[in-house]
């Protein structure tokens, strides 16, 4: 993993090997806010800001997938009314996504358990999904209520009910079954992860998907993340060697 957050050369992404599938842990804006003297509340208004700027941007530079971690099932453990804060921005983007996002050609999908969400907001995500489903460009996961050995978890009780109920023998079950049972089904595996803030962690986030991902960390608070910081971290990325195991 490498360290980034010096100005760096511009980077002209047209040049570029790009990677499939990017992942965001959406790091830093409770930093964002308390260095500013703000409630964190004010960090997450400022994120969602940098996460739609952000997402238009992978779909006009031609990414294919991006998943961003919005909300992790451990994120339920934090004070009532950050959490509330969030549930409001995340209902007011999905309004206005339906309304105002109808020109940007971005297929939405939620991954994770929208059962843990109001009535309201379920709705408004189904919703999001249906007037996308239809659409050519960018896959946008956004991650709610998402855990990854929550869906790992998901994944093997599925499998054993199927070898249970004699749908499935054992010798069936192969890396690309647990894959075709996550979230994720269908999709490629994140080629690269970039986690803004300075911090070296997962985070349960995409962990069966992210065996062979390429990290970049990158020292910038969420909120203050630009265009210019996502085209280093693809710089950096089409530098990397994957070697999958191999030599
Ligand atoms: C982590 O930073 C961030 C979150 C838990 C929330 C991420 C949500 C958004 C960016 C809102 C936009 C999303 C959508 C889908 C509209 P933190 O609060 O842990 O920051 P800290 O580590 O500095 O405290």
């Amino acid at each position: 993993m490498a360290l980034f957050g010096k100005k760096q050369p511009q980077t002209d992404v047209s040049e570029l090997i790009l990677p499939k599938h990017v992942g965001i842990i959406m790091d830093g804006n409770g930093r964002w806010a308390k260095k500013r003297g703000l409630p964190r509340k004010a960090g997450h208004t400022e994120g969602a800001r940098t996460f739609r700027k952000i997402t238009r941007y992978c779909s006009e530079i031609g990414i294919q997938y991006l998943t961003v971690y919005a909300f992790s099932t451990e994120n339920w453990r934090r004070p009532e009314d950050e959490v509330g804060a969030l549930m409001k921005l995340f209902k007011s983007y999905l309004e206005e996504a339906i309304r105002d996002f109808k020109d940007d050609d971005i297929v939405v999908r939620f991954i994770g358990d929208k059962n843990g969400f109001s009535p309201e907001l379920r709705e408004l995500m189904d919703e999001n999904e249906e007037c996308s489903r239809e659409r050519q460009g960018m896959v946008l996961n956004i991650a709610m209520n998402y855990g990854s050995r929550d869906e790992i978890v998901r994944a093997v009780r599925a499998i054993a009910a199927d070898v249970r109920d004699g749908r499935l023998s054992e010798d069936e079950i192969t890396e690309q079954l647990v894959s075709d049972h996550l979230y994720t089904a269908g999709q490629p595996d994140p080629d690269l992860i970039i986690r803004p803030s300075g911090e070296y962690r997962i985070s349960n986030f995409l962990l069966w998907q992210s065996a062979y991902t390429e990290f970049v960390i990158m020292n910038k608070l969420w909120p203050d993340f630009q265009k210019e910081d996502l085209d280093e971290a693809l710089r950096i990325y089409s530098q990397r060697n994957r070697r999958y195991g191999g030599v």
